[in-house]
């Protein structure tokens, strides 16, 4: 298949031309597209037309697929499926409305976070609900030297959510049953890409609660110095949706944030499929 990798102008980001997801790739396009995403940390592919079984397909050419705590928000029939929707049946929603309030990278609150994610919208809004991603890579280089000192050879403790520190911040909720299956994790502070072997910061401001060995007064400054480091415009770019789009991130070395503002609005409609492909111990 003859098909066209196209950067973005922001420091991550790449559009893939040319290719139907909905058919097998074969394995020397597949190899291309898994150098891709390496090298721009997102893959956008725009116009397609999937069925889960068909997202799925795809989405296992890069490993096995994990699961989601929130299993209630799970597709019907096909649990690899995580539901990103504001749709309602019976005054309940179906998925999560509200995924990543704040600064994350996917399941970095588990043993095994997540290799990368595959978000595919069905259905978009008019405007807001963009999905902002920003480069850890750079992130990492860029870091005043102080704060890499302090931080380097650290480990960070990780919830899923930390505005509770101990619950979760989605609007579905989790059960103390699904809470016990997360419990807390250290992970690297700054973790090394198992593939590109580039080093980039892997805490974050959804699931990082803290530093293993300090004391929060000591840790609490460092992070939010960190988190606001990381979060400048200049390691950003922001995905503006169309139906058909199907973004995949390396959560390894990139985060992403939602935009929320309009959740609550009637007419405020978005309704995508999540893969989420399983990732390996950070080191
Ligand atoms: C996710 C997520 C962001 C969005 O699905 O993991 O964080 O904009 N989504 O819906
Ligand atoms: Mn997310």
């Amino acid at each position: 298949m003859t098909f066209a990798i196209k950067p973005f102008a922001a420091c991550l980001g790449a559009e893939i031309i040319g290719i139907d997801l909905a058919e097998p790739l074969p394995a020397d396009d597949f190899a291309r597209v898994h150098r891709a995403h390496l090298d721009h940390l997102i893959i956008v592919f725009r116009n397609q037309s999937l069925t889960p079984e068909q997202q799925i397909a795809f989405s296992r050419r890069f490993g096995p697929l994990d699961r989601h705590p929130s299993d209630q928000a799970s597709l019907d029939g096909h649990p690899e499926i995580l539901v990103v929707s504001t749709r309602k049946e019976n005054g309940k929603y179906i998925g999560l409305p509200d995924a990543g309030p704040k600064w994350h990278s996917d399941l970095s609150y588990v043993k095994t976070p997540a290799l990368g994610s595959m978000l595919y919208a069905l259905e978009v809004p008019d405007h807001g609900g963009n999905t902002g991603f920003a480069n850890m890579y750079d992130a990492y280089e860029t870091l005043p030297g102080d704060l890499r000192a302090a931080l380097d050879g650290r480990r960070a403790i990780f919830l899923p959510g930390r505005a509770q520190k101990g619950g979760a911040d989605f609007k579905i909720g989790f059960s103390a049953e699904q809470k016990e299956r997360v419990p807390p994790v250290a992970h690297p502070v700054f973790r090394t890409h198992p593939e590109t072997r580039r080093k980039s910061v892997f805490a974050n401001p959804q699931h990082t609660i803290g530093i293993e060995g300090m004391a929060e007064s000591e840790s609490e400054p460092l992070l939010q110095r960190l988190f606001e480091h990381c979060a400048q415009p200049r390691f950003t770019y922001r995905h503006k949706w169309r139906p058909g789009d199907m973004v995949f991130w390396d959560n390894r070395c990139a985060l992403h944030i939602a935009d929320l503002s309009r959740i609550g609005d009637p007419a405020y409609r978005r309704h995508m499929h999540r893969t989420t492909i399983m990732g390996d111990v950070p080191f």
